[in-house]
Order: structure tokens, then C-alpha cells, then sequence
């Protein structure tokens, strides 16, 4: 047993790094994340939040790295379910171009650390230029970025040691999902039935997440392949494109494979050059509206010899084949299903870095967290 001085008791236990202890973690942090949470409301994000809800008409995100994809996966949840519009930006973008600012925008900042400088400064700037509805998602109360912003939801992921971050992403989707929901009801969108299946959705998550981390085994045999490669792609549609992001970082982050996430729709307009047989492929293939066309999208790479690394969910009608491997999700969980996604990529970068011996901890050039620009 190993223990990092300055996480004091945090201990891998039967784990081999944090990273996979708090890949492992998910299912109580995510379940603690929405502890307590009974019901919808506004006041989740604290005193006068309703107020705020009623008074915005669109929202901007700033955030950065993975934080950043949780922003753009929450931009398909807000505009489909709260119809609320959504500006998702890159923090150290955002604070240096010149923008149009609208004072009814609710400025919500995504953060691990809450000490990032470029959100930070991303959520100054969007203040200076008069946007003061501010919300963070935060996994660290007594943070700089908590005390910035007039509202907050703090994640319950714990002490994240791993530089790649994992849990605190999958809980700051729950509380994205939440903030979504109390958009929606703040607008009258949310009917008593729809907050009733939505909440027991959230509530099963933790033995959703459970039994995604149960294929581990069948990703590992994946990940032998994978350490032999030095290029990836990774492709999504739809709300799992930014998982497609956040896959492609976790890869490239600790295993330095030189891994790129498209949305699938996006090949043939150039990336699909880049396809041989060593080029690895992995597909988020969900049972959802978009199947039928991601198929085409796989055809495509099948075609110039490309290995196809598909995951699809349990009633998704795809078989594997020469080139084509499939490792099926338990089952399709409507709009949360980015959520139990992330985690089977997640534990792929894990294994691919481990088979290829990198730090998996503390990968070379990176800081758990960017304190300076
Ligand atoms: C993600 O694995 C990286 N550790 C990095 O991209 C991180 O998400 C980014 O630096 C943002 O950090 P924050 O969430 O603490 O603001």
C-alpha cells in the first residue's frame, strides 16, 4: 500500500493507482453526489436560484479540459430538456476575445479544482462585461471558484489525486443533469411524472455505472491492442461526442497515444484519410435515434481496412465481426446514457497507459491542477 503524503489517508487499497481507485469509486461518489436530492428545485444551486432560473434566457459555460466536455455534453441535456440555449466556451479562449455579453445569461464555470486561473479569469471577464448570474459546479467547497460565483452545486467525488480526471467528471454530469432539470422546471417544462422517472433514472445510476465497470475484463483484452498503436480516433454522435472528446483525452493524457475524437458525421469530410489498419476506431454506438446512421459511419471505415472498436449497448443490433470488436453497455439509459459511457472509456485509457508503462498517476508534463495560464 502506498500512501500519497499529500492525500494523507487516501489509500489504493486493492488498487494499483488512484486513477483506477477512483474509476472504481464512481458508483458511491456519483450516488453521494445526488445525495439527498428528493426532488427538483432551483434551490439545489442555492438561495434565490429560482429567481436567477426565471430571469436568464441562455446560459454560458467556461471550463477547461475535461471539465470543458462535461459543458458540452450538459449543452445537449439544457437545449433538449430546458430549451434554454447554451454557449459553451474554453475558458482561456473566452477571456481574451472580444464577445457579445448579455446581461440575462446564467454564467456557469465547471471545475475540479476550482482553483483553474483561466476559468477563473474566464468568469471575471464575463463579469466585468456585466453578466453577474453566476453558478460554479465544483468538486472543492472552499474553493476560489466557489467563492466567486453567487450560486453553487458542490460535487461529492472526494479528494481526486489521479492528474486524469475521472470521478470528478461522471459527478459533475449528475449535477449538470440536475442543473438541466431545474432549468426545466423553472420554465414549466418538467412535468411531475418526467422529474419522477428522471430522479429514479439518477438514483439507479450507481448500479448502472456498476455494472459498466463489470466489463473490465473484455476492455482489457482491448487495451493489449491498443498499446501497440500510436494514432486513435474516436468517434460519437450527438450528446456522446464530447464523450468521444473526453475518451480521446484520457487516452492521449496518460497513455500518450496520439488519440482525436469526431463527431462521426464529420469523416468523410477528411478525417477518414487518416484510416488504415492501424488506425484504431473506437465508436460510441448507443441503441438512440442516430444508430442507423453511425452504421453507415462504421461501413465506412470498415471499408479502407479499419479496425472498428465499437461500444454499443445491449439491444443494439451490431455484430462483431473481421475488424469490427463489440463490447456491449448493460443496457441504454436514455439521455444519461454519457454517463456509463465515459467509464468504459475511461478504463480503457487506464489499461492501454498500464500496458504500456506510462505514469498513470502523474503522467509526464501535466499538473493535477493549472493553477497558472
Ligand atoms: C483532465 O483529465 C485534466 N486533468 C485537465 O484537463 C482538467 O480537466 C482541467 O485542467 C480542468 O481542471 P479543473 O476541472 O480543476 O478546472
Amino acid at each position: 500500500k502506498t500512501v500519497h503524503a499529500h492525500t494523507g489517508a487516501a489509500e489504493l487499497g486493492p488498487y494499483r493507482h488512484f486513477m483506477q481507485k477512483e474509476i472504481f469509486e464512481q458508483p458511491r461518489v456519483v450516488g453521494d453526489t445526488l445525495e439527498g436530492v428528493t426532488g427538483v428545485m432551483p434551490e439545489l444551486f442555492g438561495d434565490g436560484a429560482y429567481k436567477v432560473f426565471k430571469e436568464i434566457d441562455r446560459v454560458l459555460i467556461l471550463a477547461c479540459g475535461t471539465s470543458y466536455y462535461a459543458g458540452l455534453t450538459a449543452k445537449y441535456w439544457i437545449e433538449s430538456i430546458a430549451k434554454v440555449p447554451v454557449n459553451v466556451e474554453i475558458a482561456s479562449e473566452y477571456r481574451y476575445r472580444d464577445s457579445v455579453p448579455n446581461p440575462k445569461t446564467l454564467v456557469v464555470t465547471i471545475s475540479q479544482s476550482g482553483e483553474t486561473a483561466d476559468t477563473i479569469a474566464a468568469l471575471k471577464h464575463a463579469r466585468s462585461l456585466g453578466m453577474e448570474h453566476t453558478l460554479t459546479i465544483c468538486n472543492v467547497a472552499t474553493s476560489a471558484m466557489v467563492r466567486e460565483c453567487k450560486l453553487a452545486y458542490i460535487t461529492r467525488a472526494g479528494v481526486e489525486v489521479g492528474v486524469a480526471s475521472t470521478k470528478a467528471f461522471t459527478t459533475q454530469l449528475a449535477a449538470l443533469f440536475l442543473l438541466t432539470l431545474s432549468l426545466a422546471q423553472a420554465n414549466g417544462l418538467l412535468s411531475d411524472d418526467e422529474e419522477a422517472a428522471h430522479l429514479k433514472a439518477m438514483r439507479h445510476l450507481p448500479s448502472a455505472i456498476a455494472s459498466v465497470l463489470a466489463l473490465e475484463p473484455q476492455i482489457i483484452a482491448w487495451a493489449e491492442e491498443f498499446a501497440r498503436k500510436e494514432n486513435a480516433l474516436f468517434l460519437g454522435r450527438g450528446m456522446h461526442y464530447p464523450i468521444a472528446l473526453e475518451g480521446a483525452l484520457k487516452l492521449k493524457e496518460i497513455s500518450y497515444i496520439h488519440a482525436e475524437a469526431y463527431p462521426a458525421g464529420e469523416l468523410k469530410h477528411g478525417p477518414l484519410a487518416l484510416v488504415t489498419d492501424e488506425m484504431p476506431v473506437v465508436t460510441i454506438a448507443p441503441n438512440d435515434a442516430l444508430l442507423e446512421k453511425l452504421k453507415s459511419n462504421m461501413q465506412e471505415v470498415r471499408a479502407r481496412g479499419g479496425q472498428l472498436y465499437v461500444f454499443a449497448d445491449v439491444d443494439s443490433r451490431i455484430t462483431s465481426g473481421d475488424g469490427l470488436h463489440v463490447i456491449r453497455l448493460p443496457e441504454n439509459y436514455g439521455p444519461l446514457s454519457p454517463i456509463l459511457h465515459v467509464v468504459a472509456l475511461q478504463l480503457l485509457a487506464y489499461h492501454t497507459a498500464l500496458a504500456r508503462g506510462t505514469d498513470v498517476d502523474k503522467p509526464r508534463n501535466l499538473a493535477k491542477s493549472v493553477t497558472v495560464e
